[in-house]
């Protein structure tokens, strides 16, 4: 099987090319403008995949240059990480978001489409449901985003629903991620988001001394014990998902499929974690509320499980937690980029 992986510099985009490399029958082809993502995580995948490994730095905008990669690779498959993923930056430069994520994805789909690639998988996200009016969430709830992030990955999900229902040889899946965590277990590829605002690596950072004290945004949500719940995912259960679905996917059709635990742990619960793992302290402070939290995310992941035979295989935090520490530990700078 021929891969192409967008994002793959970045945190999923190179957990997945590195899940993909360990069949040995598949040959991946990243690709990443370097815009967010790390040429340390390349060099791993390279390192990982020897020759069945091939790295193009492209930036997705480029309708032209995109469409050149594609044919000349000729996938049998895509997925498509590769997106701008900050809710803040995403309120404050709405247009990058309206670029990257939705006029992004439709060049690399048309692309996809013209190189007669039989499936496509779309990174989406819990940002596209917005507040939910009920937990856990499936997918035929309503979608009413909240920021421009969850806006931009909606258009770019009915891209691909409409790409879908025009082929009758394509094959497409939208997945909807919750909150990911964690790293290769060998070590190999970690998380790196700069800024990082993801709570688990966040908290790991303070813990560490590398980042400021972490905030708690809001103790008097309507949660067990005040702070918000979420419902966060191992990576590797994650990229594990796309291999998954891509047995479940017909031509003509697209998938849309949750993919979470189904088990939502708060942020209270996320610090005692990182503090038993770590055996230290995580600092924090207490911060009012933000606007668009909702107080709690969790999946229903029934519809995956019905079409695919994915289950998570990493249940509990101090798992997911611990591999993410790990990689932290033996990365304290984190990728070198040569940037901050
Ligand atoms: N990390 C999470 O918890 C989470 C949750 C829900 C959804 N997602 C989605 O998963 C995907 C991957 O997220 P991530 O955490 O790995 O993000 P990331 O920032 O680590 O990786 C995204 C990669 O895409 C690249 N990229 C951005 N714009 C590009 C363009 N125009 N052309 C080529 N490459 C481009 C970046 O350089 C980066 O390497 C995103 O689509 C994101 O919306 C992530």
């Amino acid at each position: 099987m021929r891969v192409l992986v967008t994002g793959a510099a970045g945190y999923i985009g190179s957990h997945a090319a590195r899940a993909l490399l360990q069949d040995r029958a598949t040959a991946v082809l990243g690709v990443d403008s370097l815009e967010r993502g790390h040429p340390g995580a390349v060099t791993a995948l390279t390192r990982l995949g020897g020759p069945r490994f091939a790295f193009s730095q492209l930036d997705l905008r480029n309708h032209a240059a995109t469409r050149a990669c594609v044919a000349d690779w000729r996938p049998d498959v895509v997925l498509h990480f590769a997106a701008l993923a900050q809710v803040a930056e995403s309120v404050a430069f709405p247009e990058r978001y309206e670029a990257c994520n939705v006029d992004g994805t439709a060049s690399v789909l048309d692309a996809a489409a013209a190189a007669g690639a039989a499936g496509f998988v779309l990174s989406s996200t819990a940002a596209v449901y917005g507040a939910p009016s009920r937990l856990p969430i499936r997918e035929d709830d309503p979608c009413a985003p909240v920021n421009p992030y969850g806006h931009s990955k909606l258009r770019a999900e009915r891209l691909v629903a409409a790409a879908a229902a025009g082929s009758t040889t394509m094959a497409c899946a939208v997945l909807r991620y919750f909150n990911v965590a964690g790293a290769a277990p060998d070590g190999t590829l970690g998380e790196d988001h700069r800024p990082e605002t993801h709570l688990i690596p966040c908290a790991l950072l303070a813990a560490a001394g590398r980042a400021p004290a972490l905030t708690v945004h809001g103790r008097d949500w309507p949660t067990p014990d005040g702070t918000c719940v979420r419902d966060f995912v191992h990576v590797e259960d994650l990229v594990r998902a796309h291999l998954d679905v891509l047995d479940a996917m017909q031509p003509g059709a697209c998938v849309v499929a949750n993919v979470g635990t189904g088990t939502g742990h708060s942020v209270r619960q996320v610090i005692d974690a990182v503090e038993r793992v770590t055996g230290r302290t995580v600092p924090h402070t207490a911060g009012p509320r933000r606007a668009g939290d909702p107080p709690a995310l969790v999946a229903d992941p029934a519809h995956l499980r019905a079409i695919t035979r994915w289950r998570p295989e990493h249940h509990g935090l101090d798992g997911m937690i611990a591999d993410a520490w790990r990689w932290m530990q033996a990365n304290p700078a984190g990728y070198v980029t040569g940037r901050s």
